[in-house]
């Protein structure tokens, strides 16, 4: 896709991908993705972030559209991730003249990235930078999803360049939110892979763009952002917010392939409530992935249900159990429970993911040979009584 202009002096350089499927061997993209990266002129010239190596040639030649490399002023590397820093090197050596803006965490990493010391004026001391009639001001947004990123504020166009921040894994040669159809999908699930581990780092830079009078938001990802541009952090900011819960909520995940298993779900929330607790019960196979990380994140604890088959945990429960590293956990405790047949490999299994994410566990786990009896269902509903004691207690 050849440079286009975004606003007066401010064009877009970078790179689209749309036959990818999968980000990062991640994040499934169902309209590919593109790699943006963008230039300000003032009298002075920069170019904001590169693109992924292999479109390198692209980006240059993009780039020479627009000006000699060798007149480029200023390099701004908001984030050190390779599918923006991946043809630094190449501008770097095209424009040897520029000096490079970056955090020093990004320095860091494109050091360990590019496999050499780096020279680069740290914003934490430069915080903003003069091109002549136009301002690169400099806004820590650690965590957003790299300790390194920064955003990069135009205030004489009122440009916010946040990076990976508001972006979306959609290549639409339109470019422009209000020409993509059916956008918000593609903008929650980037938000829920990405940016979801890092609620409280969202809330915080949010704020911290909260007085910017917004008129364009450009993304490292997918369509610049136009319309009513300000709802756009809007949304971060609900979605990155916790409902507030007045008691203790206790969430069970389970899979079964008998029932025998969501029977003793059944009995251990029988259990739960004989406390002053909030019960949410969720049989994994009936919802969506967006439901499972709201309720993972919400809980204060967690109980976890899968029988064993094959010697191992119900491949659904394993995706949960997956989704417990996408989002902030609070959790205090944890426990597993499951049916079994021979072997009973499953609660131990759940058990271990468990402490591999850092979630103590307690009570052990309880886990009964094929059908509970009417005495299994009752240890069922003592277990639940102990784990909501437990949550309760904090
Ligand atoms: Fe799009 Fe964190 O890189």
């Amino acid at each position: 896709m050849k440079p286009f202009e975004i606003a007066p002096g401010v064009y877009w350089i970078g790179a689209t991908h749309p036959e990818l499927r999968v980000f990062d061997d991640l994040l499934p993209t169902r309209r590919g993705t593109t790699y943006n990266a963008y230039l300000v002129r003032g009298e002075k010239t920069a170019v904001i972030d590169t693109v992924k190596a292999f479109k390198a040639d692209t980006f240059l030649d993009n780039l020479r559209t627009l000006v000699d490399p060798r007149k480029v002023d200023a390099i701004i590397v908001n984030h050190a991730e390779p599918d923006h820093s991946g043809a630094l090197a190449r501008l770097l050596d095209a424009a040897p003249q520029a000096r490079l803006y970056t955090s020093k965490a990004a320095r860091l990493y494109l050091s360990g990235l590019l496999g050499h010391s780096i020279e680069a004026l740290p914003v934490e001391d430069h915080p903003e930078v003069s091109l002549g009639g136009r301002t690169l001001r400099f806004i820590p947004a650690p965590f957003l999803h790299w300790p390194d990123t920064i955003f990069t504020w135009l205030p004489e166009e009122r440009i916010l360049f946040p990076c990976d921040a508001f972006g979306a894994h959609c290549c639409d040669e339109r470019m422009y939110d209000n020409l993509v159809p059916d956008l918000e999908a593609d903008f929650h699930a980037y938000f829920d892979a990405l940016m979801r581990p890092y609620r409280d780092k969202v809330l915080a830079a949010v704020e911290s763009i909260r007085d910017l009078d917004l008129r364009l938001i450009c993304p490292s990802h997918g369509p610049i952002l136009r319309t009513n541009p300000k709802q756009y952090p809007e949304r971060y900011r609900q979605w990155a917010a916790l409902p507030e819960i007045a008691k203790p909520c206790i969430a069970i995940l389970y899979a079964s392939a008998h029932g025998n298993t969501r029977r003793m779900a059944e009995a251990i929330a029988e259990g739960l409530r004989t406390l002053d607790v909030v019960v949410e019960i969720i049989h994994v196979t009936e919802v969506d992935e967006s439901r499972l990380r709201a309720a993972l994140e919400s809980a204060d604890g967690l109980l976890i249900g899968s029988p064993t088959i094959v010697r191992d945990v119900l491949p659904p429960l394993w995706r949960a159990l997956s989704l417990l590293s996408t989002v902030k956990v609070r959790a205090r405790h944890a426990a597993a429970f499951g049916s079994y047949g021979w072997s009973g490999e499953a609660v131990g299994m759940i058990e271990q993911r468990l402490r591999d994410m850092r979630l103590p566990v307690t009570p052990s786990g309880l886990r009964f040979k094929f059908a509970p009896t009417a005495a299994d269902l009752e240890s069922c509903r003592r277990f639940g009584e102990r784990f909501a004691a437990e949550t309760s207690a904090g």
